[in-house]
């Protein structure tokens, strides 16, 4: 008879999950999307689907692992898989040393280049963009750093994100004050619209982003993504496994022009992931840079 801890068990409405079904479930998740659930997070998949397996009345983790690879249904249930396991956690102005960091020596410089060159062309790469408030930060920025000038620009911010929802809820630029709890108040009143609770993304700062769905597990889709000047990705490789932030860091590396910029999570770093960039120190940020 097997143990009562190898079976999925019901304790009053909670469903637990077996070793078995954690791993399997574990590596269909890596292999879809590369987000390394580890060992001590058992409870995260426990909390997050199992609202889900009632949902479809199934009986346990064994069959939502069948359902997933096996039913009519299963590439709508990834998408859902997707959204219910990725962490959206996100606001304007995150982190502000780093994005003053961005704004006086990074994006400057890369403005003097272009414009050095004769180039009025800008693109910026924003992965794992979630709702939409860090590409919209970036253009905030653009927009305070080039002024009237940002009409003669041809500029575009890529905002990609795994979760559908979350890219939804982005275009409609939408957000409340909890969003822009870390945001200047000169800022809100110069780039949103405010309705009551509201407050709306102005049509300026809109017209910069374009956002579309990507699975950085995706090599060949990363590849298709048009080259950049700068590539954000905050607060995204922390959920990734070794290998898997490898495989990410390696395309922004190909993707980045020659001389361009990453700019990872604060709490993140390339030790032991990349060799590749040089890695310069700005107090409070270290930014990554591709060789001229
Ligand atoms: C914590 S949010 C970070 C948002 C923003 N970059 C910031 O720093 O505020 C992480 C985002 O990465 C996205 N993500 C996770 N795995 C991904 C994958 N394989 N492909 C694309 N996006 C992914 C999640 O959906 C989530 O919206």
């Amino acid at each position: 008879m097997a143990s009562l801890f190898s079976k999925t068990i019901t304790l009053g409405r909670e469903l637990k999950i077996t070793d078995e079904e954690f791993r399997n479930l574990r590596d269909f998740i890596y292999e879809q999307c590369g987000i390394y659930v580890a060992d001590n997070r058992k409870y995260l998949l426990e909390n997050r689907l199992g609202n889900r397996l009632k949902q479809l009345n199934l009986k346990d983790f064994g069959e939502y692992y069948y359902y997933l690879q096996y039913d009519s249904a299963k590439s709508s249930e990834l998408r859902k898989l997707f959204e219910v396991i990725t962490t959206n956690e996100t606001s304007f102005f995150r982190n502000p040393p780093q994005l003053k960091v961005f704004q006086d020596n990074i994006l400057s410089s890369v403005i003097a280049e272009q414009r050095k060159n004769g180039s009025k062309k800008l693109r910026i790469w924003s992965a794992g963009c979630s709702t939409g408030e860090e590409p919209y930060t970036i253009a905030m920025i653009i927009h305070e750093i080039l002024g009237p000038d940002v009409s003669s620009w041809d500029i575009r911010i890529t905002a990609n994100d795994l979760s559908e929802r979350v890219l939804e809820s982005a275009k409609r630029a939408e957000y409340s004050d909890y969003s822009l709890r870390t945001t200047p108040k000169e800022v809100v009143q110069k780039f949103f619209d405010a309705d009551g609770k509201t407050y709306t993304v102005k049509p300026e700062v809109r017209r910069l982003v374009q956002f579309g769905q990507i699975n950085l597990k995706d090599k060949a889709h990363l590849k298709r993504v048009e080259r950049s000047e700068i590539v954000f990705c905050r607060n995204v490789i922390i959920y990734f496994d070794d290998e898997m932030k490898r495989q990410v860091i390696s395309a922004f590396y190909d993707n980045l022009k020659p001389g361009g910029y990453l700019i990872i999570g604060h709490s993140e770093s390339l030790h032991n992931i990349s060799r590749a960039f040089k890695p310069n120190h700005y107090p409070g940020a270290i930014i990554y840079q591709k060789e001229a």
